[in-house]
């Protein structure tokens, strides 16, 4: 018997509580059952976005979001930024590229956060540009990236500010209205809690206003009509229904939670990965700035080849982490504690992870990273 543990920054695990509801008949979208429920989850979208913009809600994973925000916000040719920190940046410039926009990219080394003064130059260098598409969490690096400066400078330029928080929303804080942030996203199997197949996006009324005036061909990601829909309580197309009972349950567990105790949770589950890695004599990838959702950890040299931890954690154990992506394949692995996380669940992956490397030849001595993540859960009173 192999019991299965997901510790992957995405999908992440599905509570019992909202695993229930998943399994249940199907009721029909036009009806003022379902429409009651939508109307509770676009108010508790809008408390996790900590906005009082519409949030729309998306029937497509995360990317199908970053593909809305470019057709929705721009007109063929126009230029923006894109900060590339990795994978995920880099699929900014990609789909900024699609759709025939001129995107200027800020490349940073892979595990960095930009530099906010670097960007300004950038900026100052590209002053037809019309804004700033980033990431909170750099997902393939592990990278932090300084939201709040992102979104001052944008301000201050003129510009708007673009932000994927697909693995940073309701992880850390980031206050949409309050820091002036355009447009926010996420999607449903990060943070969230519930399965891969919704995709989240509000707009501050500056990203609507330039909306109005964007040429960029769209048609079943039009945010204008969904906007529509959504203030009756509708959606333009048939929802992922069974994904949106889903959702109004795990809104319900992060509200009984709290917003504070969420990001306080993620933050300490981070730093008690963190430990243990250092205790292992590990390296993260992202040393200086690293994202609370997820660790990238260097491969040891004494492990030749570093695709085994993943596969070994997996295969042999049950436990599921990702490795690295692209030019990162090998090089790193990812240990997810985001979402519906616990101390547990960390102490697991730490145990499993001393196990493998062992089986792989690095010198460990059992329990010192379970040790290291134990001392801060106990710290701080997890
Ligand atoms: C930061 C970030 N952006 C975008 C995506 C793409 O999301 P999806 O795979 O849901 O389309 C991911 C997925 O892991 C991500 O972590």
């Amino acid at each position: 018997m192999k019991k299965n543990y997901l510790l992957a920054p995405g999908p992440t695990p599905v509570p019992e509580r909202v695993a229930a509801i998943l399994g249940q008949p199907i009721p029909h979208h036009r009806t003022p059952g379902f429409e009651k429920t939508f109307a509770e989850v676009r108010e508790g979208l809008k408390w996790v976005f900590q906005t009082k913009s519409e949030v729309i809600m998306l029937t497509a994973t995360g990317t199908g979001a970053m593909d809305a925000a470019v057709s929705n916000l721009f007109s063929r040719g126009e230029k923006v930024i894109t900060v590339n920190g990795g994978k995920f940046g880099e699929r900014w410039t990609k789909i900024a590229k699609v759709y025939g926009l001129n995107a200027i990219e800020a490349k940073i080394p892979a595990g960095s956060a930009i530099d906010p003064a670097d960007l300004a130059k950038l900026v100052d260098a590209n002053p037809d540009a019309k804004a700033i598409l980033f990431q909170a969490s750099e997902t393939s690096t592990g990278a932090r990236m300084p939201v709040k400066e992102i979104v001052d400078l944008a301000k201050k330029k003129n510009l708007l500010s673009v932000c994927d928080a697909i693995t940073a929303l309701g992880v850390m804080d980031l206050p949409m209205d309050a820091w002036g942030i355009d447009v926010l996203i996420t999607g449903s199997q990060k943070a969230m809690m519930i399965p891969p197949g919704l995709a989240f996006i509000a707009l501050s009324d500056k990203a609507w206003e330039k909306s109005k005036t964007a040429d960029l061909p769209r048609f079943y990601f039009d945010l204008a009509k969904e906007k529509k829909a959504h203030e009756t309580n509708q959606t333009a197309w048939t929802p992922a229904i069974s994904l949106v009972l889903g959702l109004a349950e795990s809104l319900r567990m992060m509200k009984e939670e709290g917003l504070a105790e969420v990001f306080k949770r993620h933050e300490t589950l981070a730093r008690a990965t963190r430990a243990a890695v250092e205790a292992l004599g590990l390296e993260l990838l992202a040393k200086k700035s690293p994202s609370p959702a997820v660790s990238a950890v260097v491969v040891p040299p004494t492990v030749k080849e570093g695709k085994k931890i993943p596969k070994l954690m997996r295969d042999k154990h049950g436990v599921t982490i990702a490795g690295g992506q692209d030019e990162l394949e090998g090089k790193i692995f990812r240990l997810s504690h985001f979402g519906y996380c616990s101390p547990f669940d960390v102490t697991t992956g730490i145990s499993c992870l001393e196990l493998v490397l062992k089986e792989l030849g690095h010198p460990v001595e059992f329990g010192k990273g379970v040790g290291a993540a134990l001392k801060v859960f106990a710290e701080a009173g997890a």
